[in-house]
C-alpha cells in the first residue's frame, strides 16, 4: 500500500531502532565490534549512528587519513543486517588542528579566545575550519557515499552557538549590509537615535557583548538571525561534498527540544528529514509524570511540523538515564517503552539512542546506554531496549503514514526572541513556552492532534489557529491571519500580541497593532503581576453558568471595538473591564483572552470551539487524566496510540468499533484497561 510519506531510507522500509555507536572508543578489544553485534540483534536494533566524533581516528594528522576501521564497523553491521547512519565529524576536531590553525575555535560573546577542549568549539565562518571540514565530508563520502549500508548523513552534532571573532564580525557585518542596503536603513530599524548610538560606519557594528552593546534590541535580534543564516551556510557547506557524490542520501541535524539558539523553522528548509534529540525530565520530586509527557508531547509535534508533517527521527533519547541532569533518575520499569512510542505516535519513524556502550572514561562514562559496563545483556535496561524493539517490529505498517490536524499553535522563534529580550512587564519571566503549553494542554488530554506553525506558515489549512503572545506580527501576517478569519477560521490571540513588527519597533497608533481590527479591541495599558499574585475574572463559554478563574501574570486592560464581551475582570482597577472577547468576521471568529488563566478555563474556553468546528480526534470516549491518545492515518485506517502517563490502571472508553491491538494481535472492542506507564496501540477502520 502506498503511504502519504516514503519510509527515511527506501533500503530499510520499516521502523527503525538503534543508538549513537562509537567502535573507535573499543579499536584495541577487536572482541567488542563481534560482541556488539551479538547484542545489537538481541536489542532488535537495525541501525546504528556512527562517526559522530570521529575525526581524531579519522585523520590522526594532518592529511593522514584511516578509514581500514570503519570500513572493518560499516561492513561488518552491514552484514548483520545494521543499517549506517553516518555522521560527519565536524561536532569535535582534533588537537592538531587547534593547534595548527588557533582560528578554528570560538571567540565568546566577551571575545575571550578559547582553548582547544569540549566539543561544539569551533568557528562557523573560519576559512580553514570550513576547509579541513569539505575535505573530510568529501573523504567520506567518497568511500561511503555509494555504500548500501548507509541510509543517512548524520551532520556534525547539535548545531548551537555562536562565535564573535573577527571573521565572523565581518560576516555579520555583509549580512547586515545584505539586509539594510545603508546605514541610514540600519539606523533606523534599530532606533539607534536612543542613548546616542547611532553608527556612522559598518566597521563600527559588534556583536552583542557583555563588554559592550546589549541594549539596542535590533542589534540582537539581527544577531540572532544572523546566527541561524550562518549555520544553515555552514551546514550547506557541509552537505555540498556529500551530496556531490550520491544526492539520494538524506542528510540530516539533530536538533536539540526547545533550544532557543536557531530558528528551527528556517533550518528545516535545509535538512531532508527532521530529526531530535528527546532528554525528558521525568519522575521529578513532587511532580507526576503527566506534565512531562504532555510537553515532550508538544515538542514531538513542533518538530513533526517543522516539515510540514512529514515523519521525523527520534535520533536520540536515553535507555535509562542522562548523566547531566541535577538529579540523573533512571526510567522506571515501562516508561522507556511509553516515551519510546510517544514518539512514534507524534510522527517519528525511528526510535534512537544516545547511547549504544558505555564508554570507559571521560565525560560520558556513566550516561544511560543499551549496553551497560557489565558489558551484557542480563539488565533491566537491555530488557526494556529489547521490548521496544520487539513493539517497533509490530509496528513496521505505520511507517510513512501522517498525523493530520485541524488545529495549529504559532510557536515562533523570531518572536520568542524579540519577547524575551524586551525589557518589560515581567523582565526574564515572560514565560512563553508556558503560555504555549496551556493551549496545548486542552488538545492533548482530549487526543486532537496539533500542528505548530510559525508567522510564514499556511494557515488556510486549519480551522483553528492559536497565537500566544504573539508579541512580534510581521509584515503581511495580520492580513493573513484576517483572511484566516474571514474564510470561518477560529482565531485565537492572547495578551502581548501585536505590539511589534520585524524590527522590534512598536506599532503606533494602539495595540494589537495590525491585529486590532480582526480582534475588535483596543489594548490600553498591561498590569504585570508578580508570582503568586492573583487577579479574577468570570467567564462563560455560554453553555454553564458564568464561573469565575483566576488571572495571572499580565492583565491586559482592553476596551472593545466590536468584540462582544464574553468575559470580565472581577477585581483591581480593571474590574468590570472586559478579559475575554470575541469578534465576529465575515464568517469566522476572533477571541482574544487578555489574561493568563488556569487550565479550568482553557477547558472551558474551548469545548465549545472544540464542538463547533468538530475537530478530528482520536476515537474515545472517555480519557482518564494522564492518559491521552494520538492518532496517525493512513488513507483508510487509523492507529490511536493510547497512552497512560499515570502509575495507576485506566479505564478508557472506545467509540463503537472494531480494534485491532497491533501488540497482542487481539480483537478489541468497547472498553480497554491499561496499565501504569503502560502504551496500547489499536488499528481500525476510519
Ligand atoms: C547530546 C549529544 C550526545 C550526548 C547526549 C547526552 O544529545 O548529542 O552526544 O552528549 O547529549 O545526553
Ligand atoms: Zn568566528
Amino acid at each position: 500500500m502506498i503511504k502519504k510519506y516514503s519510509p527515511i531510507s527506501l533500503k530499510l522500509p520499516k521502523m527503525l531502532h538503534g543508538a549513537d555507536y562509537n567502535p573507535e572508543q573499543w579499536l584495541e578489544h577487536p572482541e567488542i565490534l563481534e560482541e556488539d553485534i551479538r547484542l545489537m540483534k538481541l536489542a532488535q536494533c537495525n541501525v546504528m549512528s556512527v562517526g559522530i566524533f570521529s575525526w581524531a581516528c579519522l585523520e590522526p594528522e594532518e592529511g593522514i587519513f584511516r578509514f581500514e576501521w570503519l570500513d572493518q564497523v560499516i561492513n561488518k553491521l552491514y552484514e548483520a543486517g545494521i543499517y549506517i547512519i553516518l555522521a560527519t565529524p565536524s561536532g569535535a576536531r582534533p588537537a592538531w588542528m587547534s593547534q595548527k590553525y588557533p582560528e578554528v575555535l570560538r571567540t565568546q560573546q566577551d571575545r575571550v579566545h578559547n582553548l582547544h577542549g569540549g566539543r561544539h568549539n569551533h568557528c562557523f565562518s573560519s576559512p580553514i575550519y570550513r576547509e579541513k571540514v569539505r575535505i573530510i565530508n568529501q573523504k567520506l563520502a567518497e568511500r561511503y557515499g555509494q555504500h548500501p549500508a548507509v541510509i543517512a548523513w548524520h551532520i556534525s552534532n547539535e548545531y548551537g552557538g555562536d562565535c564573535h571573532c573577527e571573521y565572523c564580525q565581518e560576516a555579520f557585518r555583509t549580512w547586515l549590509k545584505n539586509r539594510y542596503h545603508s546605514l541610514e536603513e540600519l539606523n533606523k530599524a534599530w532606533w539607534t537615535t536612543f542613548w546616542s548610538h547611532t553608527y556612522t560606519s559598518w566597521e563600527q557594528i559588534e556583536s552583542p557583548s557583555s563588554k559592550g552593546e546589549r541594549s539596542v534590541h535590533g542589534l540582537n535580534l539581527d544577531w540572532r538571525r544572523f546566527v541561524t543564516d550562518q549555520t544553515i551556510d555552514f551546514i550547506e557547506a557541509e552537505k555540498a561534498p556529500l551530496k556531490a557524490v550520491n544526492p539520494d542520501i538524506p542528510c540530516v541535524i539533530n536538533m536539540m527540544e526547545l533550544f532557543s539558539g536557531l530558528n528551527y523553522w528556517k533550518v528545516a528548509e535545509h535538512v531532508d528529514i527532521i530529526s531530535w534529540d528527546s532528554y525528558p525530565l521525568w519522575h521529578r520530586q513532587s511532580a507526576d509524570d503527566i506534565e512531562e509527557g504532555m510537553r515532550i508531547a508538544m515538542v514531538h509535534d513542533l518538530f513533526r511540523s517543522l516539515k510540514g508533517g512529514k515523519p521525523f527521527m527520534l535520533m536520540e533519547s536515553t535507555p535509562s538515564l542522562t548523566n547531566w541532569q541535577k538529579v540523573c533518575k533512571p526510567k522506571k520499569p515501562g516508561l522507556h517503552l511509553l516515551s519510546s512510542v510517544q514518539a512514534v505516535a507524534h510522527g517519528s519513524d525511528t526510535v534512537q539512542y544516545f547511547q549504544w556502550r558505555k564508554s570507559r572514561g571521560s565525560f560520558e562514562k556513566f550516561h544511560g546506554a543499551v549496553v551497560d559496563h557489565c558489558g551484557h545483556e542480563h539488565t533491566r535496561v537491555f530488557r526494556e531496549v529489547a521490548q521496544v524493539g520487539d513493539y517497533l517490529n509490530k509496528l513496521d505498517e505505520i511507517v510513512g503514514t501522517s498525523v493530520e490536524s485541524e488545529v495549529a499553535i504559532l510557536f515562533d522563534w523570531e518572536n520568542r526572541w524579540a519577547l524575551e529580550d524586551a525589557k518589560a512587564l515581567r523582565n526574564g519571566q515572560m514565560n512563553y513556552i508556558d503560555s504555549v503549553l496551556r493551549h496545548y494542554k486542552v488538545f492533548w488530554e482530549k487526543g486532537i492532534p496539533v500542528d505548530f506553525v510559525c508567522e510564514e506558515s499556511d494557515f488556510s489549512k486549519y480551522k483553528v489557529l492559536i497565537t500566544p503572545m504573539m508579541y512580534m506580527v510581521r509584515e503581511g501576517v495580520a492580513e493573513r491571519i484576517e483572511d484566516f478569519v474571514k474564510q470561518g477560521g477560529q482565531f485565537v490571540a492572547t495578551y502581548w500580541s501585536g505590539i511589534v513588527d520585524q524590527s522590534d519597533l512598536c506599532f503606533l497608533g494602539g495595540f494589537p497593532g495590525p491585529l486590532r481590527k480582526t480582534l475588535g479591541i483596543w489594548s490600553e495599558e498591561i498590569d504585570a503581576l508578580y508570582d503568586g499574585e492573583k487577579n479574577t475574572f468570570v467567564y462563560s463559554n455560554g453553555e454553564g453558568d458564568v464561573q469565575s478563574y483566576e488571572a495571572i501574570e499580565l492583565c491586559d486592560v482592553i476596551h472593545t471595538e466590536g468584540a462582544k464581551i464574553i468575559g470580565t475582570y472581577t477585581s483591581d482597577y480593571y474590574e468590570g473591564m472586559p478579559a475575554v472577547t470575541v469578534n465576529t468576521v465575515d464568517e469566522g471568529k476572533a477571541y482574544y483572552i487578555a489574561t493568563k488563566s488556569d487550565h479550568n478555563f482553557y477547558e472551558s474556553f474551548y469545548k465549545s470551539i472544540i464542538e463547533i468546528c468538530e475537530l478530528k480526534r482520536a476515537p474515545i470516549y472517555t480519557l482518564p487524566k494522564g492518559v491521552t491518545a494520538q492518532l496517525r492515518e493512513d488513507k483508510n485506517i487509523e492507529y490511536t496510540f493510547i497512552m497512560n502517563f499515570t502509575k495507576e490502571i485506566k479505564e478508557v472508553v472506545l467509540e463503537n468499533k472494531d480494534y485491532y491491538d497491533m501488540i497482542t494481535m487481539n480483537g478489541v472492542k468497547n472498553q480497554i484497561q491499561i496499565k501504569p506507564y503502560e502504551v496500547v496501540i489499536l488499528k481500525s477502520d476510519k
